[in-house]
């Protein structure tokens, strides 16, 4: 895990991050239009764009994320929008939280980013696993992910979603979508599920 942080790290330090927009997307807008505040966790939250706008709407958030960098940012954002926000620096595939905390789970960017790894298999099961683990039996979760289109920088198909996921978590639905970037867009799913 040592070398990934790095990354990451290495990431945040450059100017132009090509993920980070500033706004929530689409899909997570409209889950919080359609559901009430809950317990929330926003996991690989990055400079917290989405956990803001989770908190920002009455949800109670933890956000994780690998990188101090990131996570550095996203608290001074958090503090300028006044909003209270439960920011941890750890590893999403063992996170410091109890069983059964979670209502609401939300992921964006984070999941795929295992895809290409040497451990890449082991990373998508554990990661199954913790997320299953913090939350509650029903809560949700809505991840957004890159598709398996070539160009992107990672690929994931609609049938490696499911052969990781549905074990543990009913499919509720998984929807292309287009992730929209600073340098052009690439093809993605949306998907929203129930914790079984
Ligand atoms: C593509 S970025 C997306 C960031 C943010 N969700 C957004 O939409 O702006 C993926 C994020 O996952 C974080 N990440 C990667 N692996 C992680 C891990 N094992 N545990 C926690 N966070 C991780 C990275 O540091 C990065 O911030």
């Amino acid at each position: 895990m040592g070398h990934h942080k790095e990354r990451w790290e290495e990431r945040y330090s450059e100017d132009n991050i090509p993920w980070d927009l500033g706004k929530p997307y689409k899909q997570l807008v409209d889950y919080v239009n359609e559901n009430s505040p809950s317990r929330a966790l926003d996991v690989g939250c990055g400079t917290g764009t989405d956990a803001i706008y989770l908190a920002q709407n009455g949800f109670n958030v933890s956000a994780i994320d690998i990188s101090e960098e990131a996570t550095k940012i996203a608290k001074t954002r958090a503090q300028k929008a006044e909003v209270s926000i439960d920011f941890r620096v750890d590893n999403v595939l063992d996170m410091p939280f109890e069983d059964g905390t979670f209502e609401f789970t939300h992921d964006n960017g984070c999941f795929h980013s295992f895809e290409g790894s040497s451990s890449e298999e082991s990373n998508w099961k554990t990661y199954v696993k913790e997320m299953h683990r913090v939350m509650k039996p029903k809560a949700r979760y809505l991840m957004k992910c890159f598709s398996e289109e070539p160009s992107n920088p990672h690929r994931l198909s609609q049938e490696t979603i499911r052969q990781y996921f549905s074990g543990n978590f009913n499919i509720l639905y998984m929807r292309p979508v287009t992730i929209k970037g600073k340098h052009g867009n690439h093809e993605g799913y949306s998907c929203l599920m129930e914790r079984k």
